[in-house]
């Protein structure tokens, strides 16, 4: 008796599941525009209805594992769509005739993810081999990362293909540094056509995650504009000297496991950990929108939403374009 009952609610969470995912019931009365570049929300529903709630498992179950894993995750899909659009290239993996994206700078020994996009991609393959892309599976898990730490929901935009090559110069040079004033911040983001609102939109992304100290020890030790004791305490885990110490983490903001608009308030009072995230608040043309988010946690959730989408709209390569890779981490 109590098994079937159990049998039956399972069945009716499945049933959720699926009816979410073909957006009967979350996406009721959300307008969904087809894009120019032909993507849509709904592109799994008869082609693979069990997509979108395995990958929703497998992240939960990651970030309950460890709360770091949803910054990692959405971190990764940005730095797959800034470097020749959201097509995967930067889950290949270097072998002795192919260069790939992994050992960039902004990417080597700092990014992170890439096992569980390779053990979401496994279970699909089972269940309806070579029909969802690798790329479809970073954006949505970004999404689903953002939303377990409490941060806004979007509808994930799907039908991407993935790449069969990748780019490691653009990589190199597409990737904003940490070490960036406001113009060349403006500059990394005008290039992927992002206006100065949306580029401070997406920087609160870094209300979440963790960050290595030899991207920020030059803030903490030389510069002017950063509260001293959040200097001190950081200092404590980043020795002055480089070298030892270079891969000590902190974190990235003072509540790095809420997706919340901390981030914002944080850079308000000089509390920016990276210089590039101080230049949004130091008396240039940003401060005003900064002030925005920072009173308006409300507006925030909406401009990153939007701006997300817009993300995951960069560069996609859809019908006969690429390929469905059969594992992330190769082509076919
Ligand atoms: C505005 C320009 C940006 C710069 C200069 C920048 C730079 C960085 C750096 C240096 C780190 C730490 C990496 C390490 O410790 O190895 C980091 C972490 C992170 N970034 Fe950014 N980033 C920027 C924009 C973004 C955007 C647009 C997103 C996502 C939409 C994002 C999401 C993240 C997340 C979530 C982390 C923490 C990752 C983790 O804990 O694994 N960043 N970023
Ligand atoms: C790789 O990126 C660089 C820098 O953005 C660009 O000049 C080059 O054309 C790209 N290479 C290919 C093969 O797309
Ligand atoms: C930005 O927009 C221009 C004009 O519509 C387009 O040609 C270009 O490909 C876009 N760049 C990116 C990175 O999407």
């Amino acid at each position: 008796m109590a098994a079937s009952s159990q049998v039956r609610i399972c069945l009716l969470i499945w049933l959720i599941g699926i009816a979410s995912s073909l957006d009967l019931v979350s996406s009721a009365n959300t307008a969904v525009t087809p894009d120019s570049n032909q993507l849509s929300p709904g592109f799994y529903n008869l082609k693979c209805p069990l997509a979108l709630p395995t990958i929703k498992a497998a992240v939960i179950a990651a970030v309950l594992k460890e709360r770091r894993m949803g910054a990692s995750l959405l971190r990764l899909h940005f730095h797959d769509c800034f470097v020749q659009g959201c097509d995967a290239s930067v889950l290949l993996k270097d072998t002795t005739t192919f260069k790939g994206e992994q050992s960039a700078l902004p990417n080597v020994n700092s990014l992170r993810g890439y096992d569980v996009i390779d053990n979401i991609k496994a279970q699909l393959e089972k269940w309806c081999p070579g029909v969802v892309s690798c790329a479809d599976i970073v954006a949505t898990a970004a999404r689903d990362s953002v939303v377990v730490l409490g941060g806004p929901a979007w509808d994930v935009r799907l039908g991407r293909r993935d790449s069969t090559t990748a780019n490691l110069s653009a990589a190199n040079s597409d990737l904003p540094s940490p070490f960036l004033d406001l113009s060349g911040l403006i500059a990394a983001f005008e290039k992927k056509n992002f206006s100065v609102d949306e580029m401070v939109a997406l920087s609160g992304a870094h209300t979440i995650g963790q960050s290595r100290c030899s991207l920020f020890r030059s803030r903490i030790y030389s510069e002017q504009n950063i509260d001293p004791a959040y200097a001190r305490s950081l200092q404590g885990q980043c020795p002055r000297t480089s070298g030892v110490g270079d891969s000590n983490l902190s974190p990235i903001d003072t509540t790095p496991n809420f997706f919340d608009s901390t981030y914002y308030r944080n850079l308000m009072n000089k509390k920016g950990l990276f210089h590039s995230d101080q230049q949004l608040f130091n008396g240039g043309s940003t401060d005003s929108k900064v002030s925005q988010y920072a009173s308006n946690p409300l507006l925030f959730r909406i401009d990153f939403a939007n701006a997300m989408v817009k993300m995951g709209n960069l560069g996609t390569l859809t019908g006969t374009q690429g390929q469905i890779r059969k594992v992330c981490s190769s082509v076919n």
